[in-house]
């Protein structure tokens, strides 16, 4: 037994089961009126953990300033005045930033710079924890197909390797090194498993994942974090083909514990256990209670079914006492990890966030996707005389995105306001319109356009339809924005569509009227910054799309790890995608992987070292290795995201006739190459059957190495 251990099982024997059982209820920070209610709860052992948040939703709901004060105040309550002196755990959703924001999460995974990411989170995680804030509620890994589900923002889009490499880069970032440091938090690895395969993108819905999907698309993340080392975990509120997971030991203790080896506690989403009620799973919060204990569920957030259920269920003999001593163990053990009975106050210092905003503009600059530049319009002249039309002109909350929950509007900058700072000392202009697309706008402005040399419209989709239950069925532009595109281009002048949003959008009837576009997401504290960095030319874009960007809505959902139909249609790649649908051409606008630079590349042939394997090699740490020149053929030094893809096109499953197992994100300066080598092994050459078990079959894979998933760059290995 170790200390951590020993410790715990000393406290275990001390403590009631009315104190217990309060290590395991997470209500929410009080109203305060209910304040004084909640410090008598912590006085008496009731509690273990407070949810610092106000509203269901505090992705969209304004939350106030945090009062360390307050916070302080009831830890030495808990210290100080409960039975067994156990220091409260406090949590809030830091999902991607705190004061400094950063890009949404699916606009981070676009830079493919996840080293960058793990940086920037350590800039947050000193922030957070200098408000009190021990536990956030990210990662969010929650692999999503469906472009109208408003929570893909949140995630790292379609793909496993890019989920994988996000959770380790955020679970590294966040919990630093030591977890006990000042500016180490815990990680959350949420939401525990298949949410974002919600039906028809409808928040909440039902998900329905065969065995076979989940090994092989939907664990891989949670599975990166917690080899990560994430010590929590948040259950989802999702069933999956009948079962909620809420109550569902297959997937939290067997998949997760057993199969995942996941040796911290499990925090429910908001209100799950109450919520199997109405979900016909159990007839009350006492049953609710149990079945969700039992199945592995150790802390409940917000609804107080534990505490009022879990004593009874004990003391009537139908909870067995050792599952709630499990559950307070993982909950002593964690915050243990996290050194909270040697610091339990949160001592604030002075943070200097020079440092902090420059990695985040850093970030957001390699988080923008160039995607369409006809005729090299980007990057502009300093000196060019430019229209700045659109609602997100002056706009400030949006740049920031949803889940913002302590980044301040106020402190952003528009893009006018970053623009004008280049324009100004260089000869150029910026003549400013946050028109919004009534019709006296769209009639004037051919007038606004005279005498200037382009137009930019800077439009897009608000946070507030983005985010925690904000599903949309358009996944599209307002219609008013869409007007003054088409007159933007009806003028002559040429036209940068600068593109905030929160999720992908279909671009069939947008991206025509526009010579250049700058996919610029929701990107955070320093979006306006980062997206004039990459107007003039300052910085050059090295975004890739990390979800495939349909044509049309109706074309959902559409990604790119798909298996072959076995007929000879395929939508994707484009194999007579002309009979996949009558009225519409159903390959994707713009592909996975997909992204321009300022500046061109030219890949080399593929050389192998060796292109035949025994299994038993692979097995032993032997790699196929591809190496090629990357040539910047262009006027601009930049970086390039080079891919590898597998396909395997005989097995004993159906495999998907790409899957990303290998990229790197590489500088080359102009008119120079480098040498890039990938290597894929034994890791990445199988895939999971129903069972759960990891294969890798002898035989031929194909391989593809480029600049997205639709490369036709190929090579052939075999495994003997
Ligand atoms: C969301 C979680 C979040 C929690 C706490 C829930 O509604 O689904 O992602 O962490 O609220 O705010």
């Amino acid at each position: 037994m170790n200390n951590i251990d020993k410790r715990v099982e000393e406290i275990l024997a001390k403590m009631s089961l009315h104190e217990k059982i309060g290590q395991l209820n997470q209500p929410q920070t009080p109203l305060p009126e209910q304040t004084e209610k909640l410090k008598e709860m912590v006085r008496r052992g009731e509690i273990g953990s407070i949810l610092m948040a106000v509203g269901a939703t505090a992705g969209n709901d304004p939350q106030g300033d945090i009062s360390v004060d307050f916070y302080n105040e009831l830890q030495r309550i808990a210290v100080e005045e409960s039975p067994s002196g156990i220091p409260l755990i406090f949590g809030r959703d830091v999902i991607h930033g705190h004061r400094t924001v950063l890009p949404i999460p699916l606009g981070m995974a676009a830079s493919f710079n996840f080293d960058m990411i793990e940086k920037c989170y350590r800039d947050i995680a000193e922030e957070a924890m200098n408000d009190s804030i021990h536990w956030t509620f990210t990662p969010m890994l929650d692999l999503a197909r469906d472009p109208r589900w408003g929570r893909i923002i949140e995630g790292a889009g379609e793909d496993p390797l890019v989920g994988a490499s996000m959770a380790k880069a955020v679970v590294r970032g966040v919990q630093g090194d030591d977890l006990t440091a000042r500016d180490s938090m815990l990680a959350c690895a949420k939401h525990y498993v298949g949410y974002g395969a919600a039906e028809g993108g409808r928040d909440y819905h039902r998900a329905e994942i065969s065995d076979y999907t989940l090994y092989n698309y939907y664990l891989p993340a949670f599975h990166a974090a917690v080899k990560a080392g994430a010590k929590t975990v948040m259950s989802s509120f999702n069933e999956i083909s009948g079962e909620a997971v809420t109550s569902s030991r297959k997937y939290l203790t067997d998949i997760l514990r057993g199969y995942l080896g996941f040796d911290g506690f499990v925090v429910s989403d908001y209100g799950c256990v109450e919520q199997l009620i109405p979900q016909g799973l159990a007839d009350n919060r006492g049953d609710a209670s149990r079945m969700a204990l039992e199945a592995g569920l150790d802390m409940d957030m917000w609804d107080g079914c534990y505490h009022e259920s879990l004593e009874k269920e004990v003391e009537s003999g139908r909870l067995d006492i050792a599952v709630v001593d499990e559950a307070v163990r993982r909950v002593l053990r964690v915050k243990m990890m996290k050194g909270l009975f040697e610091h339990p106050y949160c001592d604030q210092h002075e943070i200097d966030r020079t440092e902090h905003l420059a990695r985040a503009r850093a970030l957001a600059r390699e988080s923008v996707v160039l995607l369409k530049n006809e005729g090299n319009l980007l990057p502009l002249r300093k000196d060019t005389k430019i229209a700045l039309i659109g609602p997100y002109v002056n706009e400030r909350r949006s740049l920031l995105g949803s889940w913002t929950v302590d980044g301040k509007a106020e402190e952003t900058p528009t893009l006018r306001e970053e623009m004008a700072k280049v324009a100004g000392p260089n000869g150029g202009q910026i003549l400013a319109s946050s028109a919004s697309g009534l019709s006296y706008e769209i009639a004037w402005m051919p007038y606004a356009l005279i005498g200037c040399d382009v137009a930019v419209l800077a439009i897009g989709e608000s946070w507030v339809v983005t985010g925690e239950n904000k599903a949309v069925s358009n996944i599209s532009i307002p219609e008013e924005q869409i007007a003054l595109l088409k007159r933007a281009k009806m003028s002559g002048k040429k036209v940068v569509a600068v593109l905030f949003c929160g999720r992908p959008i279909a671009l069939e009837g947008i991206a025509e009227y526009c010579d250049a576009i700058l996919y610029a997401w929701h990107t955070g504290s320093e979006a306006a910054g980062a997206v004039t960095d990459l107007l003039y030319g300052d910085a050059v874009p090295s975004g890739k799309l990390p979800v495939t960007m349909p044509r049309l809505a109706t074309h959902i959902p559409l990604y790119y790890n798909v298996t072959s139909s076995g007929r000879p249609v395929n939508c994707y790649y484009n194999q007579n995608a002309g009979n996949c649908y009558f009225d519409s051409i159903p390959t994707p606008y713009y592909p996975f992987g997909y992204g321009l630079s300022y500046t061109t590349f030219a890949y080399g042939d593929v050389r192998t070292e060796k292109d035949a394997i025994a299994l038993d090699a692979l097995k032993a740490g032997a790699r196929f290795s591809f190496t090629f020149s990357l040539r910047n053929t262009g006027e601009y030094d930049a970086k390039e995201t080079v891919q590898l893809y597998i396909h395997d096109p005989v097995a004993k499953m159906m495999r998907p006739l790409r899957e990303l197992k290998a990229f790197e994100k590489v500088f080359v300066p102009k008119g120079e190459a480098v040498d890039v080598t990938l290597s894929v092994g034994y890791d990445e050459l199988g895939y999971f059957l129903p069972d759960g078990s990891y294969t890798v079959e002898r035989g031929k894979i194909e391989i593809y190495i480029g600049e997205n998933c639709l490369t036709s760059q190929k090579a052939e290995i075999c495994i003997l």
